[in-house]
C-alpha cells in the first residue's frame, strides 16, 4: 500500500490534517488504535479559540459548530467572595471563544472524511514507524505495510511516534504538577452564562458547559486521586463549596453522566520533526488544561504542516517543512507560558507558605483591576493570531498597543 502522508492517530490533529490535505489534493491514510465509537465519545476539551473555529469553518466542517457552539465574550474569575468578569468585547474587541465539545469536533471531522471518501482505519493496534530518518519511510501494522512520502505523528502524548525517535535526537522540557483535574459531565442546565474559574482555599474549581442542558465541571484534586473515592454526592458538595462563594449564586445539580481524573503536565519535545516524521498536537507537547489550549495548539500545528506539505508538493521546496518545528514552537511556547501562568494563578499548592499565598492574591487583584494585565489574559485566552509573533495592534486596546510599541 502507498499514500502520500501516513497519519497516526484520529484525534483532532490527525483528522483535521487529513481533511486539510484532502482539500489541497494530497492523499493520506489515518491509522487509529481505538474504535470509532470510543474516539467519538471521549470527553475532553471544550473551548475553541476563534482561529480554531475559523479553520474548521473554512475547511467545511463548521456547520454544526456554528449552529450549536456557544459563543462566549467573557469569563469570570471568582475569588475572595466576589466575581470579576474578563470582558473580551472590551479588552480584545471582535474576538471571542466558542464552547463546543472536542468529541463533537471529532465526530464532525470523521463524518467529513468519510463523506469525502477518506481512508480512516480504526482499531489498528500495532502501528510502527520505520525508516523515518530515510527518504523511504513506512508504517507497518497487522502484517501490512504502508509506504509514505512523510509520516505525521498525531497519536497524542502516549503514542508511538515520539517514542520511535532516537532519544538523542530530541530535547524534552517538562514540569509535573502536584494536582490533577477531576472532570465531570452532568445533565443539568449551566448555573451561569459564562465560564467561572474559581480560586478557593479548598482548591480550584471550573464551571463550564456543553449545551443549555449539559454542564461541565472540573475540580482540583491531589495527583493520583482515585475516582472511586469521589461518589457523586461528594463531587456536588465540593463543587458547591468552591463555587457558591459569591452572594446569590446557587449551583444547580443533576445526574452525573461521566467523570474522570486527568493528570496535569507541561511537556515539550523539540524539534517536532525527525527526518520524514513530523509530530503534531499532544504527540509533541502537553499543557495543563487551565488555559484551554491543548486542542487549539493541535489545530495550529496541522495548519502549519498542511501549508508546508502543500508547498513541498507544489514546488519541490522543503523550506516550509524545514521551518515547521520552529514555526510551531513559537506558538507552543507562548501557550506553555500562558497555561503555566493560569495554572499557578488559580490553583492552591500544598507547598505554598503565607508569603506565596499573598503573592497569589496580589496577582489575582492585578489581573482583575489592571486593564493591561486583563488584556494579557484575554488576548492569550481567545488565541493570538496565527503565524505572527505579535498581535495585530488594530485588534487590541491602546494599553496593549503601548506595550507592543
Ligand atoms: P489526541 O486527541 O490524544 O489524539 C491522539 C489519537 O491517537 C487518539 O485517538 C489515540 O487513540 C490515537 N493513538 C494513540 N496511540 C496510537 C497508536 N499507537 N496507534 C494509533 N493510534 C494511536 N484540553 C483542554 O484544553 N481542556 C481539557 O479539559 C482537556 N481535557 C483533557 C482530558 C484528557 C484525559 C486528555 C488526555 C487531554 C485533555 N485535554 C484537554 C487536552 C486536549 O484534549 C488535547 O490537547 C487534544 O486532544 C490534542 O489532540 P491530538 O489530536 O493531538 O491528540
Ligand atoms: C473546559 C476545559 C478547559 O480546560 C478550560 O480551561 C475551560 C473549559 C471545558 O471542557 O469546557
Amino acid at each position: 500500500m502507498r499514500t502520500q502522508v501516513g497519519i497516526i492517530g484520529a484525534g483532532p490533529a490527525g483528522l483535521l490534517l487529513s481533511h486539510l490535505l484532502h482539500l489541497r489534493g494530497i492523499d493520506s491514510v489515518v491509522l487509529e488504535r481505538r474504535s470509532r465509537d470510543h474516539v467519538e465519545r471521549r470527553v475532553r476539551a471544550g473551548v475553541l479559540e476563534q482561529g480554531t473555529v475559523e479553520t474548521l469553518v473554512a475547511a467545511g466542517v463548521g456547520d454544526r459548530l456554528t449552529r450549536e457552539g456557544l459563543v462566549h465574550r467573557g469569563i469570570e474569575l471568582r475569588y475572595g467572595g466576589a466575581g470579576h468578569r474578563v470582558a473580551f468585547e472590551r479588552l480584545v474587541p471582535g474576538r471571542a471563544i466558542t464552547v463546543y465539545g472536542q468529541q463533537e469536533v471529532v465526530k464532525d471531522l470523521i463524518a467529513a472524511r468519510l463523506a469525502a471518501g477518506g481512508d480512516v482505519r480504526f482499531e489498528v493496534g500495532d502501528v510502527a514507524v520505520n525508516d523515518a530518518g530515510t527518504d523511504r519511510p513506512h508504517l507497518t501494522f497487522g502484517g501490512e505495510r504502508l509506504d509514505c512520502d512523510v509520516i505525521a505523528g498525531c497519536d497524542g502524548f502516549h503514542g508511538v511516534s515520539r517514542a520511535s525517535i532516537p532519544g538523542d535526537a530530541l530535547t524534552v522540557y517538562e514540569r509535573e504538577y502536584p494536582f490533577a483535574w477531576l472532570g465531570v459531565l452532568a445533565r443539568v442546565e449551566p448555573s451561569a452564562e459564562e465560564l467561572i474559574y474559581a480560586w478557593t482555599e479548598r482548591g480550584f474549581a471550573l464551571h463550564s458547559m456543553r449545551s443549555p442542558e449539559i454542564s461541565r465541571f472540573y475540580l482540583q484534586v491531589p495527583a493520583g486521586e482515585d475516582i472511586a473515592d469521589w461518589p457523586d454526592e461528594r463531587i456536588w458538595a465540593e463543587l458547591r463549596a468552591r463555587l457558591e462563594t459569591v452572594p446569590g449564586f446557587t449551583l444547580a445539580t443533576g445526574e452525573i453522566v461521566e467523570k474522570g481524573v486527568t493528570p496535569m503536565r507541561s511537556f515539550v519535545a523539540e524539534p517536532m520533526r525527525y527526518g520524514r516524521l513530523f509530530l503534531a498536537g499532544d504527540a509533541a507537547h502537553i499543557v495543563p488544561p487551565t488555559g484551554a489550549k491543548g486542542l487549539n495548539l493541535a489545530v495550529a500545528d496541522v495548519r502549519v504542516l498542511t501549508e508546508a506539505l502543500a508547498h513541498w508538493y507544489a514546488t519541490g521546496s522543503a523550506d516550509l517543512l524545514d521551518a515547521y518545528s520552529e514555526t510551531c514552537l513559537k506558538r507552543v511556547w507562548r501557550a506553555q507560558h500562558f497555561s503555566w501562568w493560569m495554572t499557578t494563578l488559580l490553583h492552591t499548592f500544598e507547598t505554598d507558605d503565607a508569603y506565596a499565598r499573598r503573592l497569589q492574591m496580589s496577582h489575582l487583584d492585578y489581573v482583575t483591576s489592571s486593564e493591561a494585565a486583563a488584556v494579557t489574559l484575554a488576548e492569550n485566552y481567545v488565541g493570538l493570531p496565527y503565524e505572527r509573533d505579535l498581535p495585530d495592534p488594530a485588534q487590541t486596546t491602546p494599553q496593549a498597543r503601548e506595550v507592543i510599541e
